[in-house]
């Protein structure tokens, strides 16, 4: 139960921690066929269904669970009108396009709106006594991406050129974004999630001057508004190998870390492991390799963490839906039994 969680806090442990991003999904048998029958956000939505989806990793032999839920959800009750197109991804009906609609936009009582999610976190708490629980959210600027784009993006035209041209909305925003994270992260913990990540996927799209401009601070601050609840806050980026000292200036226990950059090299931009936990960072395509290639991949990760107190093994980005379960079941197994003590 605690192997997890003494990672996070640096403390030594039996064996390094694992577990993957996107563990709950499309390359599990037992998902697909609840898929054949719910379509997503009546599986997000309905908290039997979701403790269920959230346990289906266990069989894998992680160290922890993450909630089944989606960073998009809280952007539903901001009015933006959420959907999930099969073969497109999650587009967002009513994007946020001009200025004077987001100054419009407050903050919503998150109890009510997302009372499902707080329930599907209660549920599993209720049932599993073997594994933690990571409850979760999009950082602000990737979730304002998804507000402003309507959906996935590639170059983040508008995104970007808001935040340029009208740096007094971008604010706004980000404010807004910031204060419904910390409130729903809160709930989330209160609800029983003994750690919470934030999901900053897209955010390497930004110069590290602009980040450091438009971004963390507000970041800061939402982790700051997190400091109080005594779980492991860990946040998460992908592309970002050229901001990670400037997270030196975050305050969060863990950093996660895509396979872009050598897993040493990160740690030691973010401050060492006398600062900080580091989770990651194999490529998810490594585990498309022939066994023997995957075992050398994983050894390689192993091998950058050098033995140092705040490894958690995981993924660079999420699970891909073609993914062999069996070559997820053996990385576990290859990492627990290299780092056994
Ligand atoms: O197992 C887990 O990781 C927990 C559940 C989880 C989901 N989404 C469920 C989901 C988590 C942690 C997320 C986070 C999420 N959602 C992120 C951040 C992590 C990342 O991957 O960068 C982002 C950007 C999203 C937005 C999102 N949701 C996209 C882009 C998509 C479509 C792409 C895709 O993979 O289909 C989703 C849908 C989604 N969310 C699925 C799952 C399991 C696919 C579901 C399906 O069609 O059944």
């Amino acid at each position: 139960m605690t192997r997890f969680l003494d990672a996070c806090y640096r403390r030594p442990t039996d064996a390094t921690p694992v577990w993957f991003m996107r563990q709950a999904g499309r390359y599990q048998p037992e998902y697909r066929a609840l898929r054949a029958r719910y379509d997503l956000l009546t599986l997000l939505r309905t908290p039997e269904l979701a403790v269920q989806v959230t346990r289906l990793p266990k069989a894998l032999g992680v160290d922890a669970l993450i909630l089944f839920a989606d960073i998009l959800l809280p952007l539903e009750p901001l009015g933006l009108g959420l959907h999930f197109v099969p073969g497109e991804g999650p587009v967002l009906e009513h994007p946020l396009r001009t200025v004077d609609t987001i100054l419009g936009l407050r903050p919503f009582p998150v109890e009510e709106a997302l009372g499902f999610v707080l329930e599907t976190v209660r549920g599993v708490r209720a049932v599993e006594s073997d594994l933690p629980l990571i409850g979760f959210a999009g950082a602000p600027f990737t979730l304002a991406s998804y507000a402003i784009e309507g959906g996935g993006s590639r170059h983040y035209t508008h995104t970007k050129r808001l935040l340029y041209t009208h740096p007094h909305a971008w604010d706004h925003l980000m404010q807004v974004l910031t204060d419904i994270t910390a409130a729903y992260l809160r709930a989330q913990v209160r609800a029983g999630a003994q750690a919470v990540q934030v999901f900053d996927s897209w955010v390497g799209a930004l110069s590290p001057r602009t980040y450091r401009r438009a971004v963390l601070p507000h970041l800061q601050r939402l982790f700051a508004r997190l400091a109080d609840l005594g779980v492991p806050r860990i946040y998460f980026s992908t592309g970002t190998a050229g901001l990670l000292p400037d997270l030196q200036a975050l305050d969060a226990e863990v950093i996660g870390v895509d396979w872009r950059v050598d897993l040493g090299r990160a740690w030691d931009l973010v401050g060492g492991a006398e600062r900080v936990a580091i989770q990651g960072n194999l490529d998810p395509l490594a585990l498309f390799a022939p066994p023997e290639v995957l075992a050398a991949e994983v050894r390689a990760v192993l091998d950058q963490a050098a033995g140092r107190p705040g490894h958690i093994f995981n993924l660079g980005h999420g699970i891909l839906p073609a993914t062999d379960p069996d070559q997820v079941r053996r990385v576990v197994d290859w990492v627990h039994a290299a780092t056994a003590s």
